[in-house]
């Protein structure tokens, strides 16, 4: 037991009590009352048993004969309140402890920047947030059930052994404390395993989202056996895993018993020697081997307890490791409010790579100006996607400035950037909530007219009014329920509602059909009145209205002007669309 208070666990369990265990201190205490009140009568029992053998069944005494019942009855009623209390008290801290660290986790998790997203997959989050919480909160119910009530059980009975017989109590303990090193050396292996196993985990849950996410490209391409295969390994991996800690972790109890079997075995040896020498009363003796006998379980689930402690302390090493990648990644809240007056642009000779070092911008330079439309086009990789994720400040520029009406973005708080700016994008996300309020999350507080006019808008209301509940229809899990066209007007539809300065149109249109794409450009026509917009396409026809083409090639401005003077002077951009 003593290695889970070496070296690293000190420091987190610390930190532990520190940011939440202190929180329920007064039910803890109350836990701990009801504990000790139940470690005493459990102590007194064979005390009792001792009184029952010596003055009744010896002595014949009648007084105690009718005494005895009623303190049996006595205490093992205190002992069932006593015991259904602190179990009540107990779910109550451990359930309040996940709440509290899900919570505190989720928010986060939702609060770092996309940056994080790409070097964590969402299994091994989810089994942060599921299954390895609950570890850290089993971990902590034990270490308070173990060290309050066993400890304290142990305690008491080893107390009444030594009052029974102090040579015997010695002897009998010495033979447990053999156990010491081999448990050292089991708990050592066994955080080896529960690291394993955790690891192991949230590949399966990661395979497991992967495969919901992606069902219709497994059904088209028939690949439902290979899925099967592939989770099938990480459920025969798991159940591996989970049967060698299981073979570890049992080793110790049964260690124990080993050990106490072998006590017990002496003590009769040794103390019905002294019995027969007359040293010791047969109450003694009997209370003695019961005591020993009742302390091996507290004892046994002791080191039971070291096993759950130990796979807490590893849950609880990564529930901080992702904890405390916060501050790495954290959204800054802070830094000046962003004054958005018309809405230009300016890019001043960016630079910027992705994480994985592709180096997607190098040195680009333009303005765009406010309320007017400008075209961002050019083969895809070049670049153009980028430009959005910068202004939206997903990510940071390596060198150079972004100007939003002459102020630098980089010392704007990302909230109040984003807060002028509305996105329509390739990839939509649909969320498996109503129509209404998919669409209502373009603007908080949006009410239901103004998420209708927006609907209207977006030309989305005829085929909702179509769905079996009209605006309350559910989407479906990933907006299954809704064709890739369906999808971009519901998109449009948000941008509509949040009604910023600055649009962003990243092939907002790319997945309509001509028919439907001509009946929304009207309605596009009218979300970019007036606005600073800046539209991605690969239809010359969509993007020819913009007053600025900027032609991006392999992350530089490759040719800048209207459509005229680009078709006049730049090769590559009639090459681009074939004229
Ligand atoms: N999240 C990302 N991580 C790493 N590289 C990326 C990421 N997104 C885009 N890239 C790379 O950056 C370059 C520019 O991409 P992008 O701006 O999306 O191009 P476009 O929108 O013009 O098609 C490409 O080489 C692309 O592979
Ligand atoms: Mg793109």
């Amino acid at each position: 037991m003593k290695v889970l208070f070496k070296n690293e666990a000190i420091p987190l369990i610390k930190r532990l009590y520190h940011d939440y265990i202190r929180h329920y201190i007064g039910l803890i205490f109350a836990v701990i009352g009801l504990l000790l009140i139940l470690s005493a009568s459990t102590s007194l029992q064979p005390l009792l048993l001792q009184q029952a053998f010596d003055k009744v069944f010896k002595e014949k005494d009648i007084t105690y004969l009718t005494l005895m019942p009623i303190a049996i009855i006595l205490i093992c009623t205190v002992q069932a309140v006593a015991s259904y209390y602190s179990a009540l008290l107990m779910n109550k801290f451990g359930s309040g402890l996940i709440a509290d660290m899900r919570k505190d986790l989720y928010r986060h998790i939702i609060d770092n920047e996309i940056e994080f997203y790409s070097s964590h997959d969402s299994g091994n989050l989810l089994s942060r947030v599921t299954n390895e919480i609950i570890g850290i909160s089993n971990a902590t119910q034990v270490f308070f059930n173990a060290w309050a009530r066993q400890a304290i059980t142990s305690a008491g009975l080893i107390v009444v052994m030594l009052y029974q017989s102090v040579e015997l109590t010695l002897i009998s303990l010495s033979a447990l404390a053999i156990a010491f090193y081999p448990v050292m050396r089991i708990t050592k292996r066994l955080k080896k395993l529960v690291r394993q196993s955790s690891e192991q985990n949230a590949k399966f849950n990661a395979r497991l989202l992967e495969s919901f996410e992606g069902i219709r490209v497994i059904k088209a391409f028939a690949k439902e056996d290979f899925e099967i295969n592939k989770v099938g390994q990480y459920i025969i991996d798991i159940k591996a895993i989970s049967n060698k800690i299981i073979s570890v972790s049992s080793l110790t109890p049964t260690l124990m018993q080993l050990l106490a079997g072998i006590a017990v075995a002496f003590v009769i040896w040794y103390g019905g020697y002294q019995l027969i020498h007359d040293r010791m009363t047969e109450g003694k003796l009997i209370a003695f081997i019961t005591s020993l006998l009742m302390v091996s379980k507290p004892i046994r689930s002791l080191t039971n307890a070291g096993t759950i402690m130990t796979a807490g302390l590893v849950n609880a090493e990564r529930f901080y490791s992702i904890l405390d990648l916060h501050s790495k990644y954290a959204s800054r809240h802070e830094g000046a409010k962003l004054q958005v007056d018309s809405g230009a642009i300016a890019f001043q000779d960016v630079f910027f790579e992705y994480p994985n070092g592709t180096k997607a911008l190098r040195g680009v330079s333009f303005t765009m100006e406010a309320g007017k439309k400008t075209a961002l086009v050019g083969h895809s990789g070049s670049g153009k996607s980028t430009i959005f994720n910068l202004l939206l400040k997903f990510y940071q520029t390596k060198s150079g400035v972004i100007l939003i009406d002459n102020q630098d973005i980089k010392e704007a708080s990302i909230h109040s950037v984003r807060g002028h700016i509305a996105l329509v994008s390739q990839e939509i996300f649909i969320f498996d909530d109503t129509a209404s309020n998919n669409i209502g999350y373009g603007r908080e507080g949006a009410t239901q007219e103004e998420i209708i006019e927006a609907a209207k808008a977006a030309k989305c209301h005829d085929f909702i009014m179509n769905m079996p509940s009209g605006y309350d229809t559910k989407l479906g899990f990933f907006g299954q329920n809704l064709s890739g066209g369906q999808k971009q007007r519901i998109a449009i539809a948000r941008a509509f509602l949040r009604n910023a300065p600055i649009l962003l149109l990243d092939e907002a249109t790319s997945a309509l059909d001509p028919k439907t794409e001509m009946e929304i450009q009207g309605s596009l026509e009218k979300l970019t009145q007036g606005r600073t917009t800046i539209i991605i396409a690969h239809r010359l026809s969509t993007v020819m209205k913009a007053s600025k083409m900027i032609m991006m090639d392999g992350g530089t401005v490759k040719a800048m002007g209207t459509h005229e003077e680009l078709l006049a002077n730049a090769p590559a951009y009639r090459d681009l669309f074939g004229i």
